[in-house]
Protein backbone atom coordinates (compact mmCIF):
# COMPACT_ATOMS: atom_id res chain seq x y z
CA UNK A 1 0.00 0.00 0.00
CA UNK A 2 1.13 3.60 -0.30
CA UNK A 3 0.84 5.33 2.93
CA UNK A 4 0.59 8.94 2.64
CA UNK A 5 1.79 10.81 5.73
CA UNK A 6 0.31 14.92 5.82
CA UNK A 7 3.73 16.17 7.45
CA UNK A 8 5.25 19.65 7.78
CA UNK A 9 8.60 17.51 8.30
CA UNK A 10 10.72 15.25 6.93
CA UNK A 11 12.29 11.83 7.43
CA UNK A 12 14.20 12.84 9.98
CA UNK A 13 11.64 13.72 12.74
CA UNK A 14 11.29 10.40 15.03
CA UNK A 15 7.52 9.48 13.57
CA UNK A 16 8.02 9.58 9.81
CA UNK A 17 11.07 7.94 9.95
CA UNK A 18 10.27 5.16 12.30
CA UNK A 19 6.58 4.54 10.35
CA UNK A 20 8.47 4.56 6.85
CA UNK A 21 10.73 1.74 8.33
CA UNK A 22 7.91 -0.43 9.91
CA UNK A 23 5.76 0.06 6.57
CA UNK A 24 9.17 -1.20 4.04
CA UNK A 25 9.58 -3.99 6.35
CA UNK A 26 6.21 -5.40 5.15
CA UNK A 27 6.28 -3.89 1.77
CA UNK A 28 4.46 -1.07 1.83
CA UNK A 29 5.35 2.58 1.11
CA UNK A 30 5.30 5.97 2.85
CA UNK A 31 4.93 8.91 0.86
CA UNK A 32 5.25 12.41 2.79
CA UNK A 33 3.07 15.07 1.82
CA UNK A 34 3.73 18.93 2.50
CA UNK A 35 0.53 20.50 2.57
CA UNK A 36 2.01 23.55 1.48
CA UNK A 37 2.83 21.56 -1.56
CA UNK A 38 -0.33 20.42 -2.66
CA UNK A 39 -3.27 22.25 -4.35
CA UNK A 40 -6.60 21.62 -4.31
CA UNK A 41 -9.19 22.10 -7.04
CA UNK A 42 -13.31 21.96 -7.30
CA UNK A 43 -13.04 21.86 -11.74
CA UNK A 44 -16.06 20.91 -13.74
CA UNK A 45 -17.84 20.46 -10.35
CA UNK A 46 -15.08 17.63 -9.93
CA UNK A 47 -12.70 17.53 -6.57
CA UNK A 48 -9.14 17.26 -7.99
CA UNK A 49 -5.75 17.55 -6.17
CA UNK A 50 -1.87 17.68 -7.16
CA UNK A 51 0.97 17.37 -5.26
CA UNK A 52 4.48 18.63 -6.43
CA UNK A 53 6.81 15.95 -7.22
CA UNK A 54 4.15 13.06 -5.74
CA UNK A 55 2.36 10.57 -8.39
CA UNK A 56 1.71 7.82 -6.84
CA UNK A 57 -1.64 6.91 -6.16
CA UNK A 58 -2.27 7.00 -2.65
CA UNK A 59 -4.00 4.28 -0.74
CA UNK A 60 -4.64 6.05 2.84
CA UNK A 61 -3.70 9.47 4.59
CA UNK A 62 -2.37 9.77 7.78
CA UNK A 63 -2.86 13.20 8.64
CA UNK A 64 0.13 14.51 11.28
CA UNK A 65 0.46 18.14 10.48
CA UNK A 66 -0.60 18.88 14.17
CA UNK A 67 -2.27 22.22 14.95
CA UNK A 68 0.17 25.12 12.86
CA UNK A 69 -2.25 23.54 9.80
CA UNK A 70 -5.25 25.24 11.35
CA UNK A 71 -8.12 25.51 8.29
CA UNK A 72 -6.09 24.76 5.91
CA UNK A 73 -5.24 20.85 7.11
CA UNK A 74 -8.96 20.62 7.28
CA UNK A 75 -9.63 21.90 3.74
CA UNK A 76 -6.70 19.69 2.31
CA UNK A 77 -8.07 16.72 4.21
CA UNK A 78 -11.72 16.87 3.32
CA UNK A 79 -10.36 17.20 -0.39
CA UNK A 80 -8.62 13.82 0.00
CA UNK A 81 -12.06 12.60 1.52
CA UNK A 82 -13.67 14.05 -1.52
CA UNK A 83 -11.51 12.27 -3.53
CA UNK A 84 -12.40 8.64 -2.03
CA UNK A 85 -9.34 8.22 0.02
CA UNK A 86 -9.65 7.38 3.38
CA UNK A 87 -7.95 9.24 6.57
CA UNK A 88 -6.25 7.63 9.73
CA UNK A 89 -7.71 9.84 11.94
CA UNK A 90 -10.93 10.77 10.06
CA UNK A 91 -12.04 14.25 9.54
CA UNK A 92 -14.65 14.28 12.49
CA UNK A 93 -11.85 13.03 15.04
CA UNK A 94 -9.61 15.83 13.94
CA UNK A 95 -12.17 18.28 14.01
CA UNK A 96 -12.76 17.39 17.75
CA UNK A 97 -9.35 16.72 18.95
CA UNK A 98 -7.93 20.04 17.35
CA UNK A 99 -9.20 21.86 20.32
CA UNK A 100 -8.73 20.64 23.92
CA UNK A 101 -12.36 21.94 24.83
CA UNK A 102 -14.08 20.57 21.86
CA UNK A 103 -12.43 17.58 23.52
CA UNK A 104 -13.07 17.52 26.58
CA UNK A 105 -17.07 18.24 25.62
CA UNK A 106 -16.88 15.28 23.50
CA UNK A 107 -15.41 13.64 26.85
CA UNK A 108 -17.72 14.30 28.92
CA UNK A 109 -21.23 13.79 26.95
CA UNK A 110 -19.62 10.57 26.68
CA UNK A 111 -19.71 10.40 30.70
CA UNK A 112 -15.93 9.88 31.04
CA UNK A 113 -14.25 12.45 33.74
CA UNK A 114 -12.41 15.72 32.79
CA UNK A 115 -11.20 18.08 34.82
CA UNK A 116 -13.02 21.59 36.07
CA UNK A 117 -12.73 23.33 32.85
CA UNK A 118 -14.44 26.82 31.95
CA UNK A 119 -13.69 28.33 28.65
CA UNK A 120 -13.60 32.13 28.07
CA UNK A 121 -13.76 34.12 25.12
CA UNK A 122 -12.73 37.62 26.68
CA UNK A 123 -10.20 39.24 29.51
CA UNK A 124 -13.12 40.16 31.59
CA UNK A 125 -14.39 36.60 32.24
CA UNK A 126 -11.06 35.04 33.94
CA UNK A 127 -12.24 36.20 37.10
CA UNK A 128 -15.24 34.99 37.63
CA UNK A 129 -14.05 31.60 36.22
CA UNK A 130 -11.29 31.45 38.81
CA UNK A 131 -13.66 31.71 41.45
CA UNK A 132 -15.87 29.34 39.52
CA UNK A 133 -13.41 27.14 40.06
CA UNK A 134 -12.74 27.64 43.91
CA UNK A 135 -9.60 30.17 42.90
CA UNK A 136 -6.27 30.30 42.27
CA UNK A 137 -3.71 28.62 41.02
CA UNK A 138 -5.67 28.22 38.38
CA UNK A 139 -3.78 26.49 34.63
CA UNK A 140 -4.41 28.01 31.68
CA UNK A 141 -4.24 26.80 28.33
CA UNK A 142 -4.74 27.48 24.73
CA UNK A 143 -7.01 25.67 23.27
CA UNK A 144 -4.92 23.96 20.25
CA UNK A 145 -1.11 24.17 22.45
CA UNK A 146 1.08 21.27 21.82
CA UNK A 147 3.43 19.83 23.68
CA UNK A 148 2.85 21.97 26.54
CA UNK A 149 3.59 25.38 25.28
CA UNK A 150 0.51 26.96 25.31
CA UNK A 151 -0.37 25.85 28.89
CA UNK A 152 0.75 27.90 31.75
CA UNK A 153 0.03 28.44 35.52
CA UNK A 154 -1.40 31.42 36.83
CA UNK A 155 -0.93 31.93 40.70
CA UNK A 156 -2.82 35.49 40.62
CA UNK A 157 -4.93 37.53 37.84
CA UNK A 158 -1.32 39.15 36.79
CA UNK A 159 -0.16 35.87 36.32
CA UNK A 160 -2.74 35.33 32.63
CA UNK A 161 -3.10 39.02 31.59
CA UNK A 162 -0.39 38.70 28.89
CA UNK A 163 -1.24 34.83 28.07
CA UNK A 164 -5.10 36.24 27.93
CA UNK A 165 -4.60 39.35 25.74
CA UNK A 166 -2.43 37.44 23.27
CA UNK A 167 -4.69 34.32 22.71
CA UNK A 168 -8.08 35.88 23.43
CA UNK A 169 -7.06 38.13 19.99
CA UNK A 170 -6.87 35.35 18.09
CA UNK A 171 -10.64 34.68 18.81
CA UNK A 172 -10.21 30.91 19.62
CA UNK A 173 -11.54 30.79 23.54
CA UNK A 174 -8.72 30.40 25.91
CA UNK A 175 -9.39 27.45 28.55
CA UNK A 176 -8.84 27.62 32.32
CA UNK A 177 -9.04 24.71 34.43
CA UNK A 178 -8.48 23.42 37.84
CA UNK A 179 -5.29 23.01 39.09
CA UNK A 180 -3.49 19.04 39.86
CA UNK A 181 -0.06 19.99 41.69
CA UNK A 182 2.61 17.99 40.72
CA UNK A 183 3.64 16.31 43.80
CA UNK A 184 0.31 14.77 44.51
CA UNK A 185 -0.22 13.31 40.97
CA UNK A 186 1.24 11.08 38.45
CA UNK A 187 0.64 11.73 34.39
CA UNK A 188 -0.21 8.74 32.21
CA UNK A 189 0.25 9.04 28.44
CA UNK A 190 -1.86 6.04 26.90
CA UNK A 191 -1.08 5.24 22.95
CA UNK A 192 -4.48 3.61 21.52
CA UNK A 193 -4.95 2.02 18.45
CA UNK A 194 -8.04 0.79 16.89
CA UNK A 195 -9.48 -0.87 20.58
CA UNK A 196 -6.15 -1.23 22.30
CA UNK A 197 -3.65 0.77 23.75
CA UNK A 198 -0.40 -0.60 22.20
CA UNK A 199 1.29 0.93 24.86
CA UNK A 200 1.89 3.32 28.38
CA UNK A 201 4.26 5.61 30.15
CA UNK A 202 3.81 7.46 33.33
CA UNK A 203 5.55 11.15 32.57
CA UNK A 204 6.85 13.14 35.95
CA UNK A 205 7.81 16.78 35.21
CA UNK A 206 11.20 18.36 36.08
CA UNK A 207 11.29 19.66 39.43
CA UNK A 208 9.83 23.50 39.48
CA UNK A 209 7.58 22.61 36.67
CA UNK A 210 4.34 20.89 36.59
CA UNK A 211 4.01 20.44 32.74
CA UNK A 212 4.92 16.44 32.36
CA UNK A 213 5.53 16.45 28.14
CA UNK A 214 8.04 14.67 26.90
CA UNK A 215 9.14 18.34 25.17
CA UNK A 216 9.52 19.82 28.39
CA UNK A 217 12.03 16.97 29.18
CA UNK A 218 9.57 15.18 31.91
CA UNK A 219 11.23 12.07 32.90
CA UNK A 220 9.39 8.87 31.34
CA UNK A 221 9.01 5.46 32.53
CA UNK A 222 7.57 2.54 31.39
CA UNK A 223 4.30 1.47 33.21
CA UNK A 224 1.55 -1.25 33.07
CA UNK A 225 -2.02 0.08 32.95
CA UNK A 226 -4.72 -0.70 34.87
CA UNK A 227 -7.67 -2.52 33.43
CA UNK A 228 -9.54 0.96 34.56
CA UNK A 229 -7.29 3.32 32.76
CA UNK A 230 -7.08 0.70 29.75
CA UNK A 231 -10.87 1.00 29.30
CA UNK A 232 -10.82 4.72 29.80
CA UNK A 233 -8.50 5.35 26.80
CA UNK A 234 -9.81 3.44 24.95
CA UNK A 235 -13.78 4.95 25.84
CA UNK A 236 -11.87 8.80 25.33
CA UNK A 237 -10.43 7.82 21.58
CA UNK A 238 -14.24 6.42 20.73
CA UNK A 239 -15.92 9.48 22.29
CA UNK A 240 -13.31 11.68 20.19
CA UNK A 241 -14.12 9.91 17.13
CA UNK A 242 -10.19 8.82 16.67
CA UNK A 243 -8.78 5.46 15.70
CA UNK A 244 -4.97 6.51 16.71
CA UNK A 245 -4.70 8.49 19.75
CA UNK A 246 -2.74 9.62 22.64
CA UNK A 247 -4.38 9.65 25.81
CA UNK A 248 -3.28 11.92 28.66
CA UNK A 249 -4.62 10.79 32.18
CA UNK A 250 -3.92 12.54 35.42
CA UNK A 251 -4.00 10.15 38.91
CA UNK A 252 -3.98 12.06 41.29
CA UNK A 253 -3.39 10.74 44.91
CA UNK A 254 -6.48 8.98 46.26
CA UNK A 255 -8.67 10.13 43.12
CA UNK A 256 -10.10 8.64 40.33
CA UNK A 257 -8.20 9.37 37.34
CA UNK A 258 -9.26 12.28 34.93
CA UNK A 259 -8.67 12.44 30.97
CA UNK A 260 -7.06 15.86 29.95
CA UNK A 261 -6.56 15.49 26.68
CA UNK A 262 -6.35 13.25 23.49
CA UNK A 263 -3.94 14.01 20.93
CA UNK A 264 -5.17 12.98 17.12
CA UNK A 265 -1.21 13.33 15.96
CA UNK A 266 0.87 11.47 18.84
CA UNK A 267 4.47 11.45 18.92
CA UNK A 268 5.74 8.30 19.95
CA UNK A 269 9.49 8.58 20.38
CA UNK A 270 9.21 9.06 23.94
CA UNK A 271 7.05 5.93 24.18
CA UNK A 272 9.20 3.96 22.39
CA UNK A 273 12.42 4.69 24.31
CA UNK A 274 10.41 3.82 27.57
CA UNK A 275 8.62 0.74 26.70
CA UNK A 276 11.21 -0.65 24.39
CA UNK A 277 7.47 -1.20 22.22
CA UNK A 278 7.42 -1.61 18.37
CA UNK A 279 4.44 1.38 17.86
CA UNK A 280 5.46 2.16 14.82
CA UNK A 281 4.79 -1.34 13.42
CA UNK A 282 1.97 -1.21 15.50
CA UNK A 283 0.50 1.37 13.68
CA UNK A 284 1.25 0.27 10.45
CA UNK A 285 -0.41 -3.01 10.92
CA UNK A 286 -3.40 -1.42 12.06
CA UNK A 287 -3.65 0.91 9.31
CA UNK A 288 -2.70 -1.74 6.34
CA UNK A 289 -5.46 -4.23 8.23
CA UNK A 290 -7.90 -1.61 8.21
CA UNK A 291 -7.60 -0.40 5.05
CA UNK A 292 -6.22 -2.51 2.70
N1 LIG B 1 -5.22 21.15 34.97
C1 LIG B 1 -3.93 20.83 35.07
N2 LIG B 1 -3.30 20.83 36.27
C2 LIG B 1 -1.99 20.53 36.36
N3 LIG B 1 -1.22 20.20 35.31
C3 LIG B 1 -1.79 20.17 34.11
C4 LIG B 1 -3.18 20.48 33.91
N4 LIG B 1 -3.46 20.38 32.61
C5 LIG B 1 -2.32 20.03 32.01
N5 LIG B 1 -1.32 19.90 32.90
C6 LIG B 1 0.06 19.48 32.61
O1 LIG B 1 0.51 20.18 31.48
C7 LIG B 1 0.79 19.28 30.41
C8 LIG B 1 0.36 19.87 29.09
O2 LIG B 1 -1.03 20.09 29.11
P1 LIG B 1 -1.97 19.57 27.94
O3 LIG B 1 -3.34 20.02 28.27
O4 LIG B 1 -1.77 18.12 27.75
O5 LIG B 1 -1.48 20.41 26.68
P2 LIG B 1 -0.53 19.99 25.44
O6 LIG B 1 -1.48 19.77 24.33
O7 LIG B 1 0.35 21.15 25.19
O8 LIG B 1 0.22 18.74 25.81
C9 LIG B 1 0.04 18.00 30.77
O9 LIG B 1 0.67 16.87 30.23
C10 LIG B 1 0.09 18.01 32.29
O10 LIG B 1 1.30 17.45 32.76
MG1 LIG C 1 -0.68 16.92 26.36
Amino acid sequence: MNIGILTVNNFNFHPNMRLKQAAEEQGHHVILINPYNMLSEITNNRFNFSIKDIDQKLDVIMPRQGSPMGDYGLVLLRQFMQSGIPLVNGLTGITIARNQYITLQALASAGLPVPDTIFITRPQAFSEAVDKLGGYPVVIKQVDGMGGDGVIKADKEQDGIIFLDKHLKERRGVIVQQFFAPENRVDVRLLVIGDKVAGAMQLKPLNDEFRANIHQNARARVTLPSEEQIKMAVASARACHLEIAGVDLIVENDCDPKVIEVNYSPGFKGLEAATGLDIAKQMIDYVTATYH
